[in-house]
Formats: C-alpha cells, sequence, structure tokens
C-alpha cells in the first residue's frame, strides 16, 4: 500500500467521520446521501436524509412516485433540478437497469445528476472498487500535498488532478470505503479552504505547501 493511502486510512479511522447514516454499503443510500450533499453542508443532509429515507426507503419507492411527492421532500435542500434528476435516475434503475444499481463508475456515470465524482463515491462506497472522487475538496487538497499551481478550472489541470488521485488509491479494494471517506474528512475537517488545521493534519510531513510556506496561496485562483 502506498504511504499516502495507508496515512489516509488509519487517520480516518482515528479521526474521521463515523456514524453518518449514509455510511452504508446500501447503493441507494449512498447515491441519495451524495446527491444531497452535492450542493448542500452535512448538517443540512442531516435534517432531510432520514426524512427522504423513510418516505421512499427504496429506489422502486422513488421511482413509482411523483414528482411532485419528490419535490415536496427536497423543499428547503435547494437546487430542485437535482430532485427531478434523482427521480428520473431512479426510473433509469428501476427500468433500464432492472432494479439493481450497476457497479462500474463508467455504468453510474449514465445516470441522470451523476458525473464522474458521484459516481466514483458510489462505487467506492458501496461495491469497493478502485476509482477515485475528485470534488473541490479533493482538489485543494492535492493542490497543497504536491503544490501544485495549477489552475484547477483549467481542463488540462483537471485531467492531471484526476490521474494524480488514481493513482494515489489504495492496494487493497476492501479499503475503498474507509480511504474516500478519509479524503472527504481531511478536506472537509483539517485542509479547510480557509483556516486549515495543519498542526493536527496526517499529512503534515509529506505536504509540499507547508514545507514551502504556501498553504494560503494554494490551490490558486484561477486568473481572470
Ligand atoms: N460530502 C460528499 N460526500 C460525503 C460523505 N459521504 N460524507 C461526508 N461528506 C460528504
Amino acid at each position: 500500500m502506498n504511504q499516502f493511502a495507508e496515512k489516509l486510512i488509519n487517520w480516518q479511522r482515528q479521526h474521521g467521520r463515523h456514524n453518518l447514516p449514509w455510511q452504508t454499503s446500501d447503493p441507494y443510500r449512498v447515491w441519495l446521501s451524495e446527491i444531497m450533499l452535492q450542493q448542500t453542508q452535512v448538517a443540512t443532509v442531516l435534517e432531510y436524509y432520514p426524512k427522504f429515507i423513510n418516505r421512499f426507503p427504496d429506489v422502486q419507492s422513488l421511482a413509482e412516485a411523483e414528482q411532485d411527492a419528490v419535490l415536496q421532500l427536497w423543499a428547503g435542500l435547494g437546487y430542485y433540478s437535482r430532485a427531478r434528476n434523482l427521480h428520473k435516475a431512479a426510473q433509469q434503475i428501476v427500468y433500464e437497469f432492472g432494479g439493481q444499481f450497476p457497479q462500474q463508475r463508467i455504468e453510474l456515470e449514465r445516470l441522470c445528476g451523476v458525473g464522474r465524482s458521484t459516481a466514483a463515491a458510489i462505487a467506492a462506497f458501496a461495491f469497493r472498487q478502485p476509482e477515485t472522487i475528485l470534488d473541490g475538496n479533493v482538489k485543494r487538497v492535492l493542490c497543497r500535498i504536491f503544490a501544485l499551481d495549477g489552475d484547477t478550472s483549467d481542463k488540462k489541470f483537471e485531467a492531471q488532478l484526476w490521474q494524480l488521485a488514481e493513482s494515489l488509491l489504495p492496494k487493497n479494494q476492501n479499503d475503498m470505503p474507509v480511504y474516500t471517506q478519509g479524503l472527504m474528512d481531511l478536506g472537509a475537517t483539517v485542509c479547510k479552504r480557509s483556516k486549515p488545521d495543519c498542526t493536527h493534519c496526517p499529512m503534515v510531513s509529506d505536504c509540499l505547501a507547508w514545507a514551502q510556506n504556501r498553504v494560503a496561496e494554494l490551490p490558486r485562483k484561477k486568473s481572470a
């Protein structure tokens, strides 16, 4: 196992977030949480997620619902295209995939509202697939640890970040859920955009931005 993955996994086990209601290998529950968490903070999602699961406990019940019932449960979370895509994707799973979530990231990307990083999160959490997430938090973590000063909105630089993130995956697929949660937890609780908590970071001895005193300036803001 590479050192990055090993350190991150050990740190997640000791200091990461546990007992979140979507920490399960049920792809329906993982998918629902990832869609809610795309543009909404954890604290808010924790209020809405159980209500949604109670009303629609599985993908069949969601697929059969009226769109209005789905939108009503979504009220307060905002970005309502997410709810419409969620409903459509549930119907895709039931009617195109025979009610079973596909396990491959590429297949998951065919679902409405599911991009590469969300597909990778579902594949990693539910099916232990060796796929990396790359959301805004993970981009920031990588730019700092490797002191990369590319523009994260630049497509070429983003492609390099995907490659780098893939190269860091743990060797043991059984570690994919804890590793993926570790990436999310590090970005959300330690390697924050403002006031990063470097003294509590498991990667500080490997962090090039820290060594070069450039944590505050990375990732680089896109130039106009
Ligand atoms: N943000 C996106 N996915 C998340 C997850 N699984 N746990 C916590 N925060 C997240």
